[in-house]
């Protein structure tokens, strides 16, 4: 979370840094603020809350200066405020960081020692103090830096700017992204390349440890050593619709809208326009593994949760999924028969990061499932599996979630083949199926004025439950997920028969109780479950297809006709009204739809 932002220009560097910011505002949105060296002169403007405040501040009080950094923040140490808002100014020296240093502490008693005041509760303050405090003894620029990032424990991606010094900017990584771009006589820094897009599409990737002195016509990357290295620079292909919410009213709607078109590339990618032949990297052999363990967060950890069941039944592979915030801790045993695979939409996520790092040098292999192809987690895997969902700007996850889906699916059908497990008529019907799954998706997208009626209804509840069997139980907890995170109602998903073992206590007439049950071959019994709510006047909204409403629909509070799918594929489509009710429902309820209350999309601290 937070992003990042630096520019060496050759213009006036506010209105740059603020039109990156905005690319940035999905790492944090609870402050912003930009800090410019002009004829030497370092200052700054810094606002509590979106990226608007910070612009209006800069119309009635501008900045000028052709070198700055900026920063939007997702507040860790320090609740929002201006003063605790970045960059921090300490003397002669400006930081913007992304990450947490978690040897603050010692630093703040160090320094407090030495005299130095504090004036913020933040752990970014420390860093401004330190090099302050180096450069106050007599050190230059790049050596009061070069001191301060050997004292930091912890992550961070970090930009410093100097008074007396236009043309030099500092940047750092350790554990957080950082990209320098490398414009024509001019130079920037951005946590993520989409950031730097309008400036230049030539990028380098800083790495773990790099640090990296910048000037308008010179970069000088080092590593945790000091000593000079050399990194690829690459040609970045950037879609310039990507930050455009094409005629929508949220970037949530176009990325569910989107779902059929980014599938069927996805698809187009792994099959082929015609084939049935999954096209993956030759290196993926399951027949050689015993096991895999599925590590993610969040929405990716219900996809993660989806394959399981998938791996399982068609593929006969034992499966362990788990929580990246909790993999590393519980020291799980991992077997050199084992592959270990992580999925994240960003690729940046730190707990996810962190696991993939504890499976190295233990597991077979480390597969990935990612939505950024440059990213940490993909380039630190040996084989990395792009999704191809294109970028993804709302805070909840929808696009990705299914494009996560497809690829994970894809490669179970895949481990199912080699293992023997499927016979090569059932392959062929379930790839063919899933080529259809644009048109099938369009048709599930054709119902949304019906959820949208039903989105009304949710709307006036305190609570509300999801429950689903088999496949559909993990839909239900990323149901569930996407309406607690947009329109800030709570909500709790439950496999269906769990529901009599506790939480029945919670129905009433109050508590809508959103059903997934497609008419497959646990139907029956998610009807029972159903009747047990219902004899407790409990409002179900069942989601089901014609033939299951026509079964089951009479005595339900409202319900929604999905169209007809091989049960295989249903999580896939039944995602579209878990997402459409969501949103919806936040609609309904004015809430920010796509930058919700206390979150980030990139989550790159523990
Ligand atoms: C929810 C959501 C989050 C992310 C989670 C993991 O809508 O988006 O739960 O799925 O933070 O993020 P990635 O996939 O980037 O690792």
């Amino acid at each position: 979370m937070c992003g990042i932002v630096g520019v060496l220009g050759s213009h006036e560097a506010a209105p740059i840094l603020v039109e990156s910011l905005k690319r940035l505002e999905y790492r944090g949105y609870d402050s912003a603020g930009i800090a410019t060296v002009n004829d030497g002169v370092l200052d700054r403007r810094r606002a509590v809350g979106k990226l608007v405040n910070l612009s209006d501040l800069l119309v009635h009080d501008p900045l000028a200066g052709k070198s700055g950094i900026g920063h939007t923040r997702w507040a860790t140490h320090g609740g929002p405020s201006v003063t605790n808002a970045h960059p921090h100014q300490a003397g002669d020296v400006a930081v913007v960081h992304n990450g947490i240093i978690e040897n603050f502490r010692e630093l703040r008693e160090e320094l407090a020692g030495l005299g130095v005041n504090f004036h913020t509760e933040t752990d970014t303050e420390t860093i401004a103090l330190l090099t302050a405090h180096y450069l106050d003894h007599g050190m230059s620029p790049v050596d009061a830096a070069a001191k301060t990032l050997s004292r930091l424990d912890g992550a961070f991606a970090l930009a410093f700017l100097f008074s007396g010094e236009d043309d030099l900017m500092i940047g750092a990584r350790k554990g957080s992204p950082l990209a320098v771009g490398h414009g024509e006589g001019e130079m920037y820094l951005g946590s993520d390349a989409i950031a730097l897009s309008p400036m230049t599409d030539k990028i380098t990737y800083l790495e773990d440890g790099d640090w990296v002195i910048l000037t308008r016509n010179s970069c000088e990357i080092r590593d945790a050593d000091g000593q000079s290295v050399t990194r690829e620079m690459r040609t970045i292909r950037i879609d310039a619709a990507r930050v455009d919410k094409a005629g929508h009213k949220h970037f949530m709607a176009k990325e569910i809208a989107e779902q059929p078109r980014v599938i069927g590339e996805a698809l187009r990618h792994y099959l082929g326009a015609e084939g049935t032949d999954i096209a993956l990297p030759d290196e993926i052999d399951f027949t050689k593994l015993d096991r895999l363990t599925m590590v993610a967060c969040g929405t990716a950890f219900y996809a993660c949760l989806t394959a399981k069941y998938w791996f399982e039944q068609i593929a006969g592979m034992p499966v362990e999924v788990d929580v990246a915030s909790e993999f590393r801790y519980r020291e799980p045993p991992i077997s050199d028969r084992t592959a270990a695979l992580f999925v994240s939409q960003s690729g940046e996520t730190a707990d996810t990061l962190a696991a993939l790092r504890y499976c190295q040098g233990k597991a077979d292999q480390i597969l990935s499932v990612v939505n950024v192809p440059e990213s940490s987690i993909a380039r630190e895997s040996d084989v990395a599996l792009p999704i191809l969902a294109g970028v993804e700007i709302g805070v909840a996850s929808t696009k990705a979630f299914t494009c996560q889906l497809t690829v994970l699916l894809l490669l179970a059908l895949e481990a199912a083949k080699q293992r023997g497990r499927m016979t090569p008529e059932r392959l062929a019907d379930l790839t063919s199926h899933m080529r259809a799954l644009p048109t099938v998706l369009n048709a599930a997208l054709d119902e949304d004025a019906a959820m949208q009626a039903c989105a009304t209804g949710l709307a006036e509840a305190q609570d509300v439950l999801f429950l689903g069997r088999g496949l559909m139980y993990p839909l239900a907890l990323e149901g569930a997920l996407k309406l607690k995170e947009i329109s800030y109602i709570h909500a709790e998903a439950y496999a269906s028969g769990e529901l009599k073992h506790g939480p029945i206590a919670l129905i009433d007439r109050n508590v809508p109780v959103v059903v997934f049950a497609p008419r497959d071959s646990l139907f029956e019994k998610s009807v029972s479950n159903m009747q047990e709510v219902m004899a407790r006047e409990g409002k179900v909204l069942l989601i089901s297809d014609a033939a299951g409403a026509k079964d089951a629909a009479a005595d339900a509070w409202k319900t929604i006709t999905m169209p007809a799918i091989d049960p295989v594929l249903a999580p896939i489509v039944y995602a579209i009204p878990a997402q459409l009710l969501a949103y919806h429902t936040a609609v309904a309820k004015g809430t920010d739809v796509d930058q919700p209350r206390n979150l980030a999309k990139s989550v790159t601290v523990e």
